[in-house]
């Protein structure tokens, strides 16, 4: 038989046909390899010498998925459903086909990877590697008979549980749950594979026995299967509002699993259809591939970074313990200074709790730990610092105390090393106005928890050089957090959008609007938590010194509203003070006498009557704000692309994925609509809801923010 395809290599072991799947860069599923896949069985069972196959992988993967890609651009029905069909089809013509297949799973077997591996009459998987069927995360089901398989191989439950959450399982575990048949050594899975292989041709193994669709008796009874659904719905219905894949992957698994496999799977493939022409899956599909672009800026394309290999933490105060655990995590040499011993002493007990909860959770161990913070240099001595790569300064927000610092810093460290601030409102350009090269400071500005909040908002300050831009980003990098690059400016980008998204509250109660409904609103539209409750738990005091500054900075629009004035004025800043808009002292939080009182006096004073509004409207009251402070933003040169605006309030303020971002979701509204709103509540509400320039030209030139629909 042929021996080379595309995609495919195609070796003979004795009577075995050895298939390397070899399609960089993480062997996707693609057309072309999808053709190479059919031409190459089809040569296999035509060829008498072929007694049966090994399909295997290259590198680090067996298939690692489909290329998604190509899923974006489905609009109708008819794009998708044909071909998936006959890739599902496939799939089951080699599980019922007259030669074996042995799965020799070498590294991550995910998505149409693992429906593969299920197809095939045994699977032997390396050490360690992953497998999973991980759409759901994409808005997505399996689509090629994964949700009818996986029950037959390792039950309803943890199938349930594999398709409905996306995690993959290591091979140890896929191997006492039993979906594969041995776990060896890397170097000995070739080896093990042909043993299949030669038991299948000598008999011992029976082709028949071994198809998975055959595999009925692990699959639960009538009743066992409506009570494990049933309460799947319940879970899903509470944790996956909004999507529609989780409770697609339900309906596949509780209308199928019936004596007919092939009626079945091609009812999943209608719902895989579904999933794929949602709004849903396009915007999860988007996130997951922005994700992967984000920090790649034409401007630095031709960059190199420089390398970081030490790096100074300042002050181990909130930020600095959680951004030292990243330093150590990620394998940099960590200095940490302090202004004295006791606060270094409290610095580096507060990294330590930083890992408490990766150790509970057997990630790592306590000798890591220990290992770890022996390696941690402290110290007091800025003098010490003077070959680190990048300084991270995480010290009290003061713009003298920090100028001073990185004016010290200057005279001590290389020219090359790198000074980032972390500093969450201060001008970054007047504060590397102090130094001789104010090319080498960058903000980067983490989120608290900083080791556990994925985003890393990297702000260049005017004069900030490609060369420090490009280094932090790889830095963000190599710490595993995303990194979205923008400019300076108050509140740089994510603290004034989420400003903009939270801010419509203040008007909106102002008009009569009952508070606890524009939480209620906030939540059901996916926030993880409404205005007041956010505000409650950030402080009053600091919301409101931020809105000053914006007011001071920004001019008239950002004018703070009385209301919010006379709420500060209460003295009651939130849950540090056991009472914000939430009163605290209780069991359950409730509303706040003393505001709910300062609310009613401002209302009876302005003679507002309370007013009823719908949570759509008040919704759309408080979006389209949002999206307004985002097109002013973008006017204004503080960030141009949507998409990492849209990532940054995602993994910055759990913004709901599923809406794929403000500006996603501005898109989908209409920007005459959203302009046409704004106009209306300009008129209500006073300047703060102007419309932007760019969204009046916007609504008239029919444009949208995103270039891809
Ligand atoms: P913190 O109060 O927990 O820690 C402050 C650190 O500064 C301590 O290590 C302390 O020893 C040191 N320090 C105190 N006085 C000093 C002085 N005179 N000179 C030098 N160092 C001094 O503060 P936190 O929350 O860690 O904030 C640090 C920086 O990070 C601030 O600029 C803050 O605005 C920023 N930030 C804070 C966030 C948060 O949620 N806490 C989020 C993002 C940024």
């Amino acid at each position: 038989m042929k021996r080379e395809y595309k995609t495919i290599k195609v070796k003979l072991e004795e009577e075995v046909a050895v298939f390397t799947i070899d399609s960089p860069p993480v062997n996707q599923m693609s057309p072309q390899m999808g053709q190479d896949f059919r031409d190459a069985v089809t040569e296999a069972y035509e060829d008498p010498q072929v007694k049966a196959i090994i399909l295997t992988g290259t590198g680090k993967n067996f298939i690692a998925g489909a290329d998604i890609t190509q899923l974006k651009l489905v609009k109708t029905r008819e794009d998708i459903l044909p071909r998936a069909l006959e890739s599902a089809r496939f799939l089951s013509s080699i599980e019922t086909g007259p030669k074996p297949m042995i799965a020799a799973i070498n590294g991550n077997c995910l998505g149409g990877g693992l429906e593969t591996a299920m197809a095939c009459h045994y699977r032997v998987a390396a050490k360690g590697v992953h497998l999973g069927q991980p759409e759901v995360q994409i808005g997505l089901i399996p689509g090629a008979g994964g949700t009818q398989r996986l029950p037959r191989l390792i039950g309803l439950p943890n199938a349930l549980e594999m398709i409905t959450t996306g995690k993959p399982v290591k091979s140890e575990k896929a191997y006492s749950r039993g979906l594969v048949d041995e776990v060896v050594d890397q170097e000995n899975l070739m080896e093990a594979a042909l043993n299949a292989a030669r038991r299948f041709i000598s008999g011992q193994l029976n082709l028949r026995i071994r198809m998975t669709r055959n595999a009925n008796h692990r699959l639960p009874s009538a009743a066992e299967k409506k009570s494990l659904i049933g309460f799947s719905k319940v879970m899903t219905a509470e944790k996956a509002k909004g999507y529609v894949a989780p409770f697609k992957a339900v309906e596949a698994l509780e209308k199928g699993l019936g004596f007919d496999i092939d009626a079945d799977i091609e009812r999943e493939v209608e719902l895989f259809c579904d999933c794929v022409l949602s709004d849903v899956a396009k915007n999860l599909i988007g996130i997951f591939l922005n994700t992967r672009a984000a920090g790649r800026l034409p401007r630095i394309k031709d960059i190199q970074p420089a390398k970081i290999e030490k790096v100074a933490m300042l002050g181990g105060g909130v930020m600095g313990s959680g951004i030292v655990n990243l330093l150590l995590s990620g394998g940099f040499k960590t200095v940490l200074w302090d202004i004295n011993d006791e606060a270094l002493q409290k610095g580096v007990a507060s990294v330590r709790k930083t890992f408490e909860y990766p150790i509970k959770k057997k990630k790592m161990t306590q000798e890591d730990l220990e290992g770890m913070i022996q390696d941690l240099f402290t110290t007091t001595s800025l003098e010490n610092l003077k070959d680190v790569d990048l300084v991270i300064e995480a010290v009290v927000e003061d713009m003298a105390v920090k100028q001073e610092i990185w004016k010290k810093l200057e005279g001590i460290c290389g020219p090359d090393t790198i000074f980032a601030t972390n500093t969450s409102a201060l001008p970054i350009t007047e504060m590397a106005s102090v130094l001789k090269d104010p090319g080498r400071m960058i903000g980067l500005h983490f989120f608290n928890p900083a080791h556990r909040m994925q985003l890393l908002e990297v702000i260049c300050a005017e004069q900030t050089s490609d060369q420090t831009l490009a280094t932090s980003v790889a830095f963000a990098r190599a710490i595993k957090k995303i990194p979205i690059v923008v400019n300076d400016g108050p509140g740089f980008y994510v603290s004034r959008q989420l400003g903009g998204l939270m801010g419509g509250a203040v008007y909106l109660t102002a008009d009569g609007v009952d508070g606890p409904l524009i939480e209620e609103a906030m939540v059901d539209f996916g926030m993880p938590m409404g205005p007041a409750t956010l505000s409650d738990l950030t402080g009053i005091d600091i919301n409101y010194h931020v809105s000053k500054t914006f007011e001071k900075r920004l001019g008239d629009r950002y004018k703070v509203h009385p209301l919010m004035e006379r709420i500060y004025q209460t003295g009651c800043y939130g849950r540090k003070t056991g009472a914000g808009y939430f009163d605290y002292s209780g069991e359950k939080p409730v509303p706040n006498q003393k505001v709910v009182d300062t609310v009613q006096e401002y209302l009876k004073e302005k003679g507002v009557a309370p007013k009823s509004m719908s949570k759509k409207e008040l919704v759309d009251a408080m979006l389209a704000l949002a999206i307004n402070e985002a097109a002013l933003m973008i006017e204004e040169g503080i960030c141009d692309r949507p998409q990492d605006m849209d990532l940054a309030m995602i993994y910055g303020t759990g913004f709901p994925p599923y809406r794929g971002g403000i500006l996603r979701y501005a898109d989908k509204w209409g920007l005459k609509d959203v302009y046409e709103k704004l106009l209306e509540l300009e008129k209500r509400y006073g300047p703060r809801f102007e419309p932007a320039a760019l969204i009046k030209e916007m609504a008239e030139s029919g444009k949208t923010f995103y270039q891809d629909r």
